[in-house]
C-alpha cells in the first residue's frame, strides 16, 4: 500500500556517496551527489497497477544556487531540469513532488544532476 519510503542511501548510486554528516535525514543517512553533471540515484519501485502517481523527493541544498535534476521514469525523462532550490542550510530538508507514470510491476525512478554542481543532498523518495 502507498505511500512507501525508498531511502536514497539504499538505492543505486552513481557518482555519489551515502553520508551522515548533516542532521535531519530519515533512514540511515542520505546521498551526497558528487559535484559533476550526470551523477544520479536510481530507485527500484514496484507498483501494483499501472498509473500516474505522485512521487515526493526529500532533499537539502545548503548552497545559494539551484541544483537542477532530470526526473526519469523507466528511461523516459518526465521532468527535465527540475529545480532543487536552496534550503536554509544542509540540515534543512524540503520536498518536491512530481507525477510519475508507473507500469504494473517493476519500475525505475532515476534522479540525474544536470549541472557541474551535482544534485542536492537526497534523503528519500515517497511513492
Ligand atoms: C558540502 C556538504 C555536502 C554537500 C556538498 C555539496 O560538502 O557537506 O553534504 O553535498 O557540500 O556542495 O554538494
Ligand atoms: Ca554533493
Amino acid at each position: 500500500t502507498s505511500p512507501v519510503d525508498y531511502q536514497a542511501e539504499d538505492a543505486t548510486i552513481s557518482q555519489g556517496t551515502a553520508a551522515t554528516n548533516h542532521t535531519g535525514y530519515t533512514g540511515t543517512g542520505f546521498v551526497d551527489y558528487t559535484n559533476v553533471t550526470g551523477s544520479y540515484v536510481e530507485f527500484a519501485v514496484n507498483a501494483a497497477s499501472a498509473g500516474t502517481v505522485p512521487v515526493t523527493i526529500r532533499f537539502a541544498n545548503g548552497t545559494t544556487t539551484n541544483r537542477p535534476m532530470d526526473l526519469v521514469v523507466n528511461g523516459t525523462t518526465v521532468v527535465a531540469g527540475q529545480a532543487f532550490n536552496a534550503t536554509a542550510d544542509w540540515d534543512t530538508w524540503t520536498t518536491v513532488t512530481f507525477p510519475a507514470p508507473l507500469t504494473a510491476g517493476a519500475n525505475t525512478i532515476r534522479l540525474t544532476a544536470t549541472t557541474a554542481n551535482g544534485g542536492p543532498n537526497l534523503d528519500k523518495i515517497t511513492v
